[in-house]
């Protein structure tokens, strides 16, 4: 069972500059939303109450504007700083005093995933990780990813960025960890580009025999908020789904109520904050 989790807020965002010299990546909207609300969801439909989000030097203040200790969500965050990004495993040894000696997920700030029933398995997968568990998703660019070389459903190979490869599996931004997660980390060797890389952490639980892939298949939407036209993109996406609908994605307090973790109360607070807008608006008609 897997009650942690911690969300990965650092990082230049290079390829978002100009937008990224002031504003740091999770906080730049995705449609309605500051970024960081996506990935949060996602833990928090995965039951996921204790979070730690992990980000640069000076950035806590404004992450806390938004988010706070997370009590209006019905969750508890923590804030812990990377001094330098220096690749995704180090989430796991900037945050060892938080993780102690139990499983924990970890998701990239920029990850955005959406799909029917996503949520329902992910709760399954949680409580059955054993070792780690990995998400994958066929997409045409798979030499910008990690990813999953198979055969007859056996995994042959995990390369980060291949430059050739038969495979279109890249590994997302989202993965499942027993507490084995921090000691192995330790032990990593940076990479040619000097950074901890998080595909050599997953080839140690494919040699122990303890790696779960798990495919999210194409009826679900995993996507690329790292550029300018995967940001636009993933807007215009959000923005054709919650027209349609009238329903919201990643309104974090709806899940909250959802759950039962908030009470109306604590909504009626959230839209005073929020102030006059169309996702106080949202609220309103949730209570
Ligand atoms: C990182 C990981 C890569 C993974 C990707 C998912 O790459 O190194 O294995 O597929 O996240 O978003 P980055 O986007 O940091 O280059």
């Amino acid at each position: 069972m897997i009650k942690k989790g911690i969300i990965l807020a650092g990082g230049s965002g290079s390829r978002l500059s100009p937008l990224t010299k002031i504003v740091n990546k999770q906080l730049l909207p995705l449609y309605d939303k500051p970024l960081i609300f996506y990935p949060l969801s996602i833990l928090m439909l995965t039951e996921i109450r204790n979070i730690l989000i992990i980000h640069n030097p000076n950035d806590e203040s404004n992450f806390r504007k938004i988010l706070g200790d997370g009590s209006g969500f019905g969750i508890k965050i923590q804030y812990k700083i990377q001094d330098k990004p220096n690749g995704l495993p180090e989430a796991f040894i900037v945050g060892e005093e938080f993780i102690k000696k139990e499983s924990v997920a970890l998701i990239l700030g920029d990850n955005f995933f959406y799909g029917q029933g996503f949520s329902k398995r992910l709760k399954n997968f949680a409580k059955n990780n054993f070792g780690s568990t990995i998400f994958t998703y066929s997409v045409n660019n798979p030499k910008d990813y990690g990813i999953v070389e198979t055969h007859r459903n056996k995994i042959l190979n995990i390369k980060e960025k291949p430059k050739k490869t038969s495979s279109k599996q890249a590994i997302t931004g989202l993965y499942f960890f027993d507490s084995n997660v921090v000691n192995f980390s330790k032990k990593l060797k940076p990479s040619k580009r000097n950074e901890l890389e998080i595909v050599d952490l997953i080839k140690i639980y494919l040699k122990n025999k303890k790696l779960k892939v798990e495919e999210i298949g194409r009826g679900s939407a995993w996507m690329d908020t790292g550029s300018i036209d995967g940001l636009f993109e993933t807007s215009q996406f959000i923005s054709s789904i919650e027209k349609r609908q009238g329903q919201k994605i990643a309104c974090l307090e709806e899940i909250a109520l959802n759950k039962k973790w908030i009470s109306r109360s604590s909504i009626k607070k959230q839209i005073n904050f929020y102030g006059n807008c169309e996702y106080s608006r949202y609220l309103k008609k949730l209570i």
